[in-house]
């Protein structure tokens, strides 16, 4: 592991651009909606992430707390979410200098781009390419998404894909319940993995 536990100064560059090696594992997790959907993350989610070596949230903290508990486990970045920008008539989350609107990532040999909502479905006419110039100034690997609560893999053009970890409290929008995360693993500077889980006792 390159960077140590709670060393965040590490991680930081401009912009909201970061550049890492020898990282294996990330976790991944997203719209946790502290404390609307429970006070504190599961148990569960802490155990699941132990052997990551970086935690990426996809928005919807609402709660600046969330970030603490996941720097515990490992070095967090994260993006805002509408509900950290005052939708539904929330609070306006706090600037954290963890959290960008939009992050990039150079993790080993490959590029991933941190954001809450990305739209690929073509039906509604939106270019996948023109979102990823737009939110990371490039096109990107994968596209690590939140938003829908819905998890999901799937690649979106001849070279990328997105994982969206659906939520980890509210998923598919259900009463607070275990809900799903996500992970990416890199072997080597060669390829990568990426699935769910759902939280389990
Ligand atoms: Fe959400």
């Amino acid at each position: 592991m390159l960077i140590g536990k709670n060393n965040l100064d590490k991680l930081k560059s401009k912009n909201g651009v970061h550049f890492l090696k020898d990282i294996n594992m990330i976790g991944l997790i997203s719209d946790t909606h502290i404390p609307e959907a429970g006070k504190s993350l599961w148990p569960e989610v802490i155990r699941i992430f132990k052997e990551v070596d970086l935690i990426l949230h996809a928005g919807d903290m609402h709660d600046l707390s969330v970030l603490k508990e996941l720097e515990e486990i490992a070095p967090v970045l994260a993006c805002r979410g509408n509900g950290d920008d005052g939708s539904s008539g929330r609070p306006i989350m706090p600037s954290h200098p963890s959290v960008e609107t939009n992050q990039l990532l150079h993790v080993n040999a490959f590029s991933i781009g941190l954001t809450h909502s990305f739209i690929f479905d073509s039906r509604l006419g939106i270019s996948i390419d023109n979102q990823m110039q737009e939110k990371f100034n490039q096109n990107v690997d994968i596209v690590v998404a939140g938003d829908t609560h819905v998890p999901l893999v799937q690649p979106i053009s001849d070279s990328s894909y997105i994982i969206n970890s659906g939520s980890a409290l509210l998923p598919y929008n259900f009463n607070p319940q275990l809900g799903t995360v996500g992970f990416i693993e890199f072997n080597g500077s060669k390829s990568f993995d990426m699935w769910i889980e759902v939280l389990h006792e």
